[in-house]
């Protein structure tokens, strides 16, 4: 774009994403169909947003998409044009083919490619100058997540008025991981572009002031940096999810019908074990498939009538590591139904689709035990949801100790989904353990949720985002 928005029309927050809210799709009518996107950013940002009146930046979610700036009742909508081959080099290729495993405690491998890397650059770069053309005088720009580390140094070499803000939503690599990346310098530089650096748990903090101070001799004291005449922050903010209205809505007479209705659509069965992940290879659902396999092969009574429900929303489909890990999923699921489903009535029901939130939050509701078991994940807001709507302080959640949930979801069952024998332990202890003790359990966990809410995050991230800049004014004017 030759020219951006009048300066009137410029805002004050901004949120910089690689994806909008809503997959935005031409029709070809000339109306354009919005969905909503996938994944725990969207889930997490949209509310705060809307009740900041904020402008959002971000790719549609197709190919060679062209639109127009939008305004909501909430936000305004900045959608930024990706080529086919920005989609595959920037998006599939660095950032979820090389940073996404890495990052992942490389439970795939990553590849390195370098014309992956200079797509990645030029992607950051337009993400960049578009917040530079959006953005009002002195206004707080806040940069999401790993397919953007770049822009808050190219953001400010264009703005150095603006308050900038940087939140990973997935985990920070130790030294051992990210020493790999051949571009390891340029990616802390970018991040040192922001005036906070935010991360899920201290330990990804940490692991980014030791390697900032180990790769470019960034100077710390505790979260504190120096870099090029700029004090900067980093530190911990666990995410968390609008859990008010959740709660809200799992309460619902529409819902508490609908979970009814699942419960019978399923066959009325002792018990329902639930999942709910994008399909990704990051999520443990082949382990929690083959701990219920394996009760089931013992004839456990524990899994006596019981049946596992798993909804896995599309995600990544082009990768092939993503296709690996559905054919795996989809041939788990049928061997399992072969095995020890009966006409009408499956071991397992799988459903590869997105659902409305209303669907979910019924689940959720009729769920007797939520089985989260990824090996290694940011924070999984989906444990956050199971725990929100269970209204009725009812329900058992099974919890993997690798995500960024687990630090403050103790009462849960935790299980290191590496260890086979420990997860089917867990869920044959969360299928038999009594109401008393799940509903202790789970009172706690309900407190956590209910009280560390998204709102929190986000007043806690932009206060401190504040601050950055006042302790800065101060040393100026010192
Ligand atoms: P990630 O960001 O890696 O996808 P999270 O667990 O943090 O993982 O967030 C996932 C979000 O996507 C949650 O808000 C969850 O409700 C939503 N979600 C997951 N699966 C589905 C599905 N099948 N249909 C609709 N929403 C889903
Ligand atoms: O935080 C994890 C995350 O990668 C987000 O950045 C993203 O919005 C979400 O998962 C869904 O992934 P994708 O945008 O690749 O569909």
């Amino acid at each position: 774009r030759a020219t951006g928005p009048a300066p009137s029309d410029r805002v004050d927050l901004i949120v910089v994403a690689n994806r909008l809210p809503f997959d935005l799709e031409p029709q070809p009518d000339g109306t354009t169909k919005a969905r909503q996107a996938p994944g725990g950013l969207v889930t997490a940002l949209e509310p705060i947003l809307s009740h900041r009146h904020g402008a959002w930046i971000g790719w549609p979610g197709t190919a060679d998409v062209e639109l127009e700036a939008t305004t909501t009742d909430d936000l305004v909508l900045h959608p930024l044009r990706l080529s086919a081959e920005e989609v595959d080099l920037y998006y599939e290729g660095f950032s979820n083919a090389t940073l996404w495993p890495l990052y992942h405690d490389a439970v795939a491998d990553s590849e390195y490619h370098r014309e992956w890397w200079n797509a990645y650059e030029r992607v950051n770069e337009r993400f960049a100058e578009r917040a530079a053309e959006v953005a009002a005088e002195g206004a707080t720009v806040w940069v999401h997540d790993y397919q953007l580390q770049l822009v808050p140094q190219m953001l400010r070499r264009r703005r150095p008025d603006l308050r900038i803000g940087f939140f990973l939503h997935i985990p920070f690599p130790p030294a051992e991981l990210f020493n790999r990346l051949p571009w390891r310098t340029q990616i802390l530089a970018g991040l040192l572009g922001a005036d906070l650096i935010g991360f899920q748990l201290p330990g990804g903090s940490r692991n980014f002031v030791r390697l900032a101070r180990t790769l470019l001799g960034v100077p710390s004291n505790g979260g504190e940096l120096q870099w090029e005449g700029r004090r900067i922050r980093a530190g911990a903010f666990p995410i968390s999810i609008d859990s008010a209205a959740q709660s809200a809505l799992a309460a619902t007479p529409q819902v508490h019908a609908e979970a009814r209705r699942l419960r019978s659509d399923l066959g009325n069965p002792r018990k329902i074990i639930l999942g709910v992940d994008r399909l990704d290879y990051t999520k443990g659902i082949d382990i929690r498939l083959r701990a219920f396999g394996e009760l089931l092969a013992e004839g456990d009574p524990a899994v006596q009538d019981t049946v596992l429900v798993q909804i896995a929303t599309p995600s990544r489909e082009r990768l092939q590591s993503y296709k690996a890990a559905r054919e795996d999923i989809e041939r788990t699921v049928g061997a399992l139904n072969g095995d020890y489903g009966r006409i009408g009535r499956p071991a397992v029901h799988y459903l590869h689709q997105s659902l409305p939130r209303q669907e979910l939050a019924a689940f959720y509701v009729a769920a007797d035990v939520m089985a989260v078991t990824p090996l290694r994940d940011g924070m999984n807001l989906v444990a956050k949801e199971y725990v929100a709507c269970r209204v009725d302080g009812g329900g058992v959640l099974l919890l993997s100790e690798f995500t960024g949930a687990a630090r403050e979801l103790k009462s849960a069952l935790l299980v290191n989904p590496y260890d086979a024998d420990g997860v089917k332990d867990a869920l044959r202890t969360a299928l038999t353990t009594s109401a008393v003790q799940a509903r202790r359990r789970m009172r706690t966990l309900r407190r956590q949720v209910l009280t560390h809410d998204v709102d929190r995050w986000a007043a806690a991230f932009l206060s401190e985002l504040e601050g950055t800049r006042d302790r800065l004014a101060e040393a100026r004017d010192r």
